[in-house]
């Protein structure tokens, strides 16, 4: 596994719906329509934590940035976070996504098997990624925001 990079910041926007696709490979994803106001960080594969803002639940995630280059022709980037521990949808709902670190470039792959084999392994990285100090610290500075910005 190579090296992984540090990635700051938090990124907010709603949750939308995307191509379906992603439930056939076993890797549902919430899309998030980014606020135009919230900084989209470089097509990749990341770790990090989703926070729900209607209710505060937070949940693990792996993020995919980028233009599906799998399935996709065109260079619209989408933004996506498949997460560990829910199979909730949440359309429509307000969320934050707060970056812990850079796990892999985007990559076309030559068959949808091909992209699943590899999510597992990055789903995988990003579990020990979020346990980590780093991954902790990043939890901590969510909630602190959350506290601040949602309560009275
Ligand atoms: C962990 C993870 C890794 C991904 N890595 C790639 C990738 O390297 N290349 C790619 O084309 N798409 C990648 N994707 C995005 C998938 O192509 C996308 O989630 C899928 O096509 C479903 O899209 P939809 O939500 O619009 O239906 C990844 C998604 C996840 C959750």
């Amino acid at each position: 596994m190579g090296d992984t990079v540090t990635v700051h910041g938090q990124l907010t926007g709603a949750v939308v719906h995307g191509a379906g696709r992603g439930r056939g490979l076993g890797f549902p994803t919430a899309n998030v329509a980014a606020d135009p106001d919230s900084r989209v960080p470089p097509s990749a594969i990341y770790s990090g934590w989703v926070v729900r803002h209607s209710t505060g639940a937070v949940h693990r995630g792996t993020i995919s940035i980028g233009s599906n280059p799998t399935f996709c022709d065109t260079a619209d980037v989408h933004v996506e976070v498949y997460c560990h521990d829910t199979s909730d949808e949440f359309y429509g709902e307000r969320v934050g996504l707060w970056f812990v670190a850079r796990i892999r470039d985007t990559v076309k792959f030559a068959s949808p098997d091909d992209l699943v084999r590899a999510a597992r392994q990055d789903v995988l990285r990003s579990e020990a990624l979020l346990a980590s100090d780093r991954g902790r610290r990043v939890l901590t500075d969510a909630l602190a925001a959350y506290e601040r910005t949602f309560s009275a």
